[in-house]
């Protein structure tokens, strides 16, 4: 899809389809008014009639006989909230392309929003039109009619270069979030650990600045990986830890690492889960896609950080040499671990991807993304993911990269009162903490391989994927956060 900013207006737009704005009170926005008065006070009146209400997230769609379709989009109030602005226009999106029209305009002039710039509507918008074309079909015989939105133009009153960076940039972000959803919602027979490390080698040959390195299981063996190892060990599927080097800072910079969770199916182990509802722990490898996704976007902006990606991939299966409950390990830096619970499988694989990543890039900061705990999401809901960390300024760098990119985050406690509920008999720690306080316990697990580190730990069980129903799908998230946090250590 192109999205185009030109400066024109609205009444000299002849294409298949105009968005307007409809505010929940008060004037009508300027675009809006232009073509009200050309239907002669047909918007006005459909107002009156309380056909449309202005609210965000409602839109019509009016046929003309002789002129585009006009689709009315509810923004809400004049100066709103973001996360309103955002519902609006991911509204208006869906509308578009539920119609027939493969092109449109859309003139927001004079919307505002509360505390944000015309960057960050400019960056959303052109986010919320890429991102509403996604489409997965990879699996069906029969292809669906795809969404062929081909070109949106948005008209502006300013010069279009100054905000040309921000519509590449919502593009940029989009498209990595339909990398991370593909990923996501690919079955767990084709997303495999290897299929993932071919995903990252593809990667690295859309960029020079990107450089990939595999560890295979031998090789892991060799470093000492026993925690890996104890789960990837279950299933026929090898395990991989893929490590992405983007080098577009200064040589000397020490990159800022991120690692996610890739468990590329999660049945529990020998401590099963139950039946219902199985299935989608194929998003158990959502921390992987958001990595994926991440550096996809990082490439397509060429933006000039040092960034390591790391993905730490198995599958968790049962089996005849599966890992048991009381089974104890040895993790690379030498922490022997007593496995109570084999579904607590995430810690197992994070924490030696962790060890390895400090030791080998000593990077500047380090954070795990992963689809951890239940614990989680039952705190935080499918709203807010999880931000785990002891540094302040981490955590607030964090929580702000989610609330501008509309991606939230909240912070929950790490403290060391509760690390000793992970206090074991027979090893120098358990993979569980009891009924209590799960995500901060699968946090304080982490916690043990970080001393000494820039580190958080982002919690995505809650926010990765949408349940049951029409919806069910992989959300793309935490993408849009990811890139946010990334892009503003330029400053
Ligand atoms: N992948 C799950 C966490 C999960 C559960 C994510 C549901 C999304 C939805 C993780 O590996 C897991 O099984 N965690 C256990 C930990 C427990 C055994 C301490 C959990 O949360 O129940
Ligand atoms: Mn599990
Ligand atoms: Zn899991």
């Amino acid at each position: 899809m192109e999205f185009i900013l030109t400066q024109s207006s609205v009444s000299e737009y002849s294409g298949p389809a105009i968005l307007l704005p409809v505010l929940s009170e008060g004037a009508l926005p300027a675009a809006t008014q232009t073509i009200d008065e050309k239907l002669n006070g047909f918007i006005s009146q459909l107002i009156e009639n309380k056909d449309l209400k202005g609210k965000p997230g409602e839109t019509l769609v009016i046929p003309q006989a002789n002129g585009p379709r006009l689709i009315l989009i509810g923004i809400g109030k004049a100066d709103g909230k973001t996360s309103d602005f955002v519902k609006s226009v991911q509204a208006a999106a869906n509308a578009l392309k539920a119609s027939a029209a493969d092109e449109a305009a859309i003139d927001l002039s004079g919307i505002t929003v509360n505390t944000k710039d015309q960057h960050w509507i400019n960056r959303q918008l052109a986010q919320a039109f890429q991102d509403s074309l996604y489409h997965f079909d990879e699996c069906k015989s029969k292809k669906d009619d795809a969404p062929a939105i081909s070109t949106i133009k948005s008209l502006t009153v300013v010069a279009e270069n100054q905000y040309q960076s921000d519509i590449l940039f919502g593009q940029a972000v989009a498209k990595g979030m339909a990398f991370c959803k593909k990923l996501g919602d690919l079955p767990p027979n084709v997303a495999t650990p290897s299929y993932l490390a071919d995903e990252a080698d593809k990667l690295a040959s859309l960029s020079g600045k990107l450089t990939t390195s595999i560890l295979d299981e031998d090789k892991m063996e060799e470093l000492g990986m026993g925690s890996f190892l104890s789960v990837s060990k279950g299933s026929i599927e090898p395990g991989k830890i893929i490590c992405m080097e983007y080098k577009g800072g200064k040589s000397g910079d020490a990159p800022h690492a991120l690692v996610g969770k890739g468990i590329t199916f999660d049945t529990g182990g020998i401590s099963l889960k139950p039946g219902a509802g199985m299935d989608e722990m194929k998003y158990d490898m959502c921390g992987a896609a958001s990595v994926l996704g991440t550096m996809l976007t990082i490439i397509s902006l060429d933006l000039p950080i040092n960034f390591l990606g790391v993905v730490a991939a198995a599958e968790n299966m049962p089996a005849g040499h599966a890992s048991k409950p009381g089974d104890i390990v040895t993790a690379m830096n030498g922490t022997t671990i007593e496995i109570l619970n084999t579904d607590a499988e995430g810690r197992l694989v994070l924490c030696d991807a962790l060890t390895y990543t400090i030791e080998t890039y000593k990077p500047a900061s380090i954070m795990d993304i992963a689809t951890l705990t239940g614990a989680c999401m039952m705190a935080l809901g499918g709203v807010n993911s999880g931000v785990f960390t002891e540094d302040d300024a981490l955590a607030q760098e964090i929580l702000d990269a989610g609330q501008s990119s509309c991606d939230p985050a909240w912070r929950l406690p790490l403290q060391d009162e509760y690390q000793e509920l992970l206090d074991s008999n027979f090893a120098d720690i358990a993979n569980i903490g009891g009924r209590l306080a799960g995500a901060t316990t699968a946090a304080c697990f982490l916690s043990r391989f970080t001393k000494d580190q820039t580190w958080a730990h982002l919690d995505i069980a809650g926010t990765a994927w949408n349940s049951g129903g029409k919806n069910k799908g992989s959300s793309g998230r935490p993408v849009p956060l990811l890139v946010n946090y990334l892009a503003n250590k330029l400053g």
